[in-house]
């Protein structure tokens, strides 16, 4: 799939850009601080309705406006598709394919990308936290109801957490809750199970081409794999923690604690792997990505490298763009060109960026 175009109004410090697209690589050039990021942003956003930086949309209007706008033509097996957001405040925000208003699920289901960025090289010193959000992006891409399962699981959660704080707790609305969490939550895990269990015979054996120095490997922190074994134990945990909970007023036991772990020669990766290990589990971990989805869609999702070149040495630099073969389009940015072989930038478009406008040289 390709993104033929993109035109942003008021979209962070994007006033009115529009920028053609039509080339398999596209490099997006400029200094600190002139919008790299908000471009690869507002592309990750027209395919997910997500930004990877804030769970905040209003962050996305441009400072003193009223709304913005972010279109797209996306051309998947040789027909066009128009993309468009539109967002004003206090207002929901409007998806539309081709023109017509749709779901949010519908239209997340149209485009694919994957997003790499200076933030995912810390996924190892990260927070459980921080990698559970990596997991549940990589598989809303592959599987777009995994966002509402999401949402739904912490409104029951946010519901829990609430009447856990009241003076007097109704153990039985303590219990109908817990069943909602069994239910939601069962499904969340499973589904991250099945992910990281596909995600694996790639990552691996990209971590094995990148470095045969060490055996990479990884699991979820919930071992229990059947969908009623899950929810069996979850159960258990419940009833086993409730004290816990009733004292701690929140909720302790469900997919919100749990994990990835990653194991380099069998021992804690997050403890003990080097920084460039650690740059390779996550280089590894992205283009398993990809080549999950190429196997599931039978077509390449959009890649977005943002500034991640700059991080790597020249190995793993090579590795990364020799492995994204020439039909898969790709956006980089950078603070300049001199990290580009040549060879790379023979077939390449490129964009200069200054204060959220495209100049030229
Ligand atoms: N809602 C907004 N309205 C206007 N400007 C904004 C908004 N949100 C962010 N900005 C500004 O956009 C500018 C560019 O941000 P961006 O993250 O895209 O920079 P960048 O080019 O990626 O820089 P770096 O190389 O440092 O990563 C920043 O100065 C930021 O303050
Ligand atoms: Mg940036």
């Amino acid at each position: 799939m390709k993104l033929k175009n993109l035109k942003l109004n008021n979209y962070r410090n994007c006033k009115d850009i529009e920028l053609d697209l039509n080339h398999n690589k596209t490099i997006i050039i400029g200094k600190n601080a002139q919008g790299k990021t908000n471009i690869l942003e507002s592309i990750y956003y027209l395919s997910s309705l997500k930004s990877p930086r804030t769970t905040n949309v209003r962050e996305l209007v441009m400072f003193g406006e009223d709304g913005f706008k972010i279109e797209g033509t996306l051309n998947k097996s040789d027909t066009d598709i128009d993309l468009d957001i539109e967002y004003n405040l206090n207002k929901p925000k409007i998806q539309k394919l081709n023109g017509l208003k749709t779901t949010p699920k519908n239209y997340k289901s149209v485009m694919t990308t994957v997003l790499f960025s200076t933030q995912d090289l810390l996924l190892l010193r990260g927070t459980p936290q921080d990698r559970r959000n990596w997991l549940d992006s990589a598989i809303a891409q592959i599987y777009p109801a995994h966002d509402e399962r999401l949402s739904k699981y912490n409104k029951i959660r946010t519901q829990k957490n609430n009447l856990l704080k009241e003076p007097d707790v109704n153990v039985d609305l303590l219990d109908v809750f817990n069943e909602q969490i069994i239910i939601t939550g069962a499904n969340i895990i499973f589904t991250r199970q099945k992910f990281l269990t596909e995600l694996k015979k790639h990552a691996i054996k990209k971590y094995a081409d990148i470095s045969g120095a060490e055996e990479f490997d990884f699991e979820y922190s919930f071992s229990h794999k059947d969908i009623d074994e899950i929810s069996n134990q979850l159960r258990l945990e419940l009833e086993e923690r409730k004290p816990e909970e009733l004292a701690r007023h929140q909720s302790v036991v469900g997919p919100h604690r749990d994990d990835v772990y990653l194991y380099l020669d069998k021992k804690d990766a997050t403890k003990f792997a080097s920084q460039g290990q650690q740059r390779t589990v996550v280089l590894s971990l992205k283009l398993a990505e990809i080549e999950l989805i190429k196997e599931k869609y039978g077509y390449a999702p959009i890649l977005l490298l943002d500034d991640v070149l700059a991080e790597l040495d020249d190995l793993r630099q090579t590795y990364l763009l020799q492995s994204i073969s020439d039909d898969t389009q790709t956006i980089i940015t950078s603070v300049d060109t001199l990290l580009f072989k040549d060879e790379f930038l023979r077939n390449v478009k490129i964009y200069k960026i200054k204060n959220g406008e495209i100049v030229e040289d």
